[in-house]
């Protein structure tokens, strides 16, 4: 296994949340509805709203979305004008270059689906186009060539959300504007963005294409500078004019073809004009009473999000407590046995047979449990894929919504690394994804998050790369009671994971839940990062169980809604700077 590497993976994925004092931010006076749920923590939740509420890692991107929800939009309307947003004001994870995963709640219909607008590779992709001379995975092809680039597939999968599930009050046009009037008037450079440019400095200043984007000379723009986007502000434009068309075929197309051939790559228009969203049933398990409805593959986060919840289900975790190390323990050994699974069975579902059913079965979990010590730590090498099968037949950014019917969105979406390749297709103002990453170059071969990837996520022509995005519902008694999501590479799972447990086992509010220290374990490498804020005790109990203990910085950024009575919070995640929850 390359530790350095893994190493060198850790901290791409330490660097892509910077850790930022949070923010507490006071409730309306007499807010209604402080029950149990948000205990004596009301002070620390962000936003109450009786009648919708939008959650973004960008504040005036929620602030487009809660306009739409109060003009009458519904959850997917607002959604698909945040999407669209946020590829301005985020740009390191917003896009229109990448691709991502919806989950949508029909609340009249009482019916969930799942948009999958991952990226797809090209048809002239190849088996081993990702291993170097030696035969060996080649890091630099995957993340940092043209090779990385996988078909976009944000555009349609924003617009197909819309013709499917939209209120049928807005057109497309309509929810492209406030994005395009962002991107040409410009934008103050502040918050997050002003943040994480200068750590994107080495990554976009390699091609003359996005220096003439984010550069003011020889720096990125900083912190009170005005972004101004035109090139993306025309593209916009053009698809809000012509639709989803105007990005896969013609001028925007032929741009992008031309740019990710000349950085080495292998994409071309028939591979933008063949783009498909697919539309899939979601994954679901129970927990506690509550029925988990998360994405399936290609994402792997619905699936081993209920895996480890199911094996956690055996357990009090209440009685145990909110960061104990006796809970945390039973956390990360379970986290283990999951990415275990993970790197063993999960691809594209399209392409490979997922054992879905058996991977997410109650009785599955219990024959888990049992290799679980609860006084030791199980070494990596001593966690083997286990067998589901009897049972069968960086950077990226959440947003979550809910609108006054009850309807939900949870979308993740991303570019893979902060800001992606870091090159922007010269005259679209477009930035594009390195995706191609998220499949294994060889089996058994780790991606940059230090994830481990097997043959049922190779590369393939029109595959689509395995996942961890975790877009998530939480129903209970049939009603909706959590939204939520996040970015975080391969932490994903387990910080939606934490926040899931916080409410459910230790009656946290969101607010708590989200903020709490998390920690993560991912099998390979055989380390348990937690966050700072644990207890020095908290943390020799571990050791002394076994666990290497790795205190990193933050992990995740949630972006999630939950129904109080009454009405609903909203909590951005204070890791980050410029989240904002805000209702209509
Ligand atoms: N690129 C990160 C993920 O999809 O999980």
């Amino acid at each position: 296994m390359p530790i350095r590497r893994t190493l060198a993976a850790l901290g791409a994925v330490l660097a892509l949340a910077c850790a930022v004092p949070a923010r507490a931010q006071g409730l309306p006076p007499g807010m209604p509805g402080a029950g149990a749920i948000q205990s004596d923590a009301a002070r620390l939740l962000p936003a109450y709203a009786p009648h919708g509420m939008v959650v973004s890692q960008e504040a005036r991107a929620t602030r487009v979305g809660a306009a739409i929800l109060a003009k009458g939009g519904n959850a997917v309307d607002a959604a698909v004008a945040v999407g669209f947003a946020l590829a301005v004001t985020l740009p390191r994870a917003g896009n229109l270059g990448g691709g991502g995963f919806m989950l949508v709640h029909l609340a009249a219909r009482n019916e969930t689906v799942a948009i999958d607008y991952r990226e797809t590779a090209p048809a002239a992709a190849s088996r081993d186009m990702f291993l170097g001379p030696d035969d060996e995975p080649d890091p630099k092809l995957s993340t940092a060539s043209g090779r990385a680039v996988g078909v976009p597939g944000t555009v349609r999968g924003l617009a197909e959300a819309l013709a499917r599930y939209g209120s049928g009050r807005f057109r497309l046009a309509d929810l492209i504007a406030p994005a395009e009037e962002l991107a040409r008037a410009g934008i103050r450079v502040e918050e997050d963005l002003a943040d994480s440019l200068p750590h994107a400095a080495g990554l976009l200043g390699r091609w003359s294409s996005s220096r003439a984007v984010f550069f003011n000379g020889e720096r990125p723009f900083a912190w009170g500078e005005r972004l101004v986007q035109p090139d993306l502000a025309a593209t916009l434009r053009a698809i809000a004019a012509k639709g989803p068309d105007a990005f896969y075929a013609g001028e925007t197309a032929r741009r992008i073809a031309a740019a990710v051939r000349e950085a080495g790559g292998v994409m071309s228009e028939a591979d933008l004009a063949d783009y498909r969203v697919a539309v899939r049933a979601p994954v679901r398990g129970t927990y506690r009473g509550h029925e988990i409805v998360a994405m399936p593959p290609p994402s792997s986060g619905g699936v081993h999000l209920i895996e480890i919840l199911n094996i956690l289900e055996g357990y009090d975790l209440a009685a145990m407590g909110a960061g104990s190390a006796d809970a945390i323990h039973l956390l990360a050994e379970a986290m283990k046995q999951a990415y275990a699974d993970r790197a063993a069975y999960l691809g594209d579902p399209d392409r490979v047979r997922v054992p879905v059913r058996g991977l997410t079965a109650k009785d599955y979990a219990a024959t888990l449990r049992a290799r679980i010590d609860p006084a030791r730590a199980r070494p990596a090498e001593e966690v083997r894929p286990g067998d589901p099968l009897p049972h069968e037949p960086d950077q990226t950014t959440h947003f979550s919504v809910v609108d006054r019917d009850g309807n939900a969105v949870a979308n993740t979406t991303t570019l893979n690394f902060s800001y992606g390749l870091g090159l922007v297709a010269a005259g679209t103002g477009v930035l594009l994804n390195n995706e191609m990453d998220d499949f294994s170059a060889k089996p058994g071969a780790q991606n940059a998050f230090g994830l481990v990837g097997g043959e049922a996520n190779a590369v393939a022509p029109r595959a689509r790369p395995l996942s961890s995005m975790t877009p998530t519902f939480v129903f209970r008694d049939g009603r909706l009671l959590l939204v939520t999501g996040s970015p975080g590479g391969s932490r994903i799972i387990s910080t939606v994971l934490q926040v899931v447990t916080g409410v459910i086992d230790f009656g946290l509010s969101l607010a708590e839940a989200v903020a709490a220290p998390r920690v993560h374990h991912q099998w390979r490498p055989d380390a348990l990062l937690v966050e700072r804020g644990l207890s020095p005790d908290t943390l020799a109990l571990l050791r002394a169980r076994g666990h290497r203990v790795v205190v990193g910085s933050s992990s995740g950024s949630a972006s999630s809604v939950m129904a109080v009575p009454g009405g609903l919070v909203g909590a951005a995640d204070p890791r980050q700077r410029g989240t904002l929850a805000e209702g209509p």
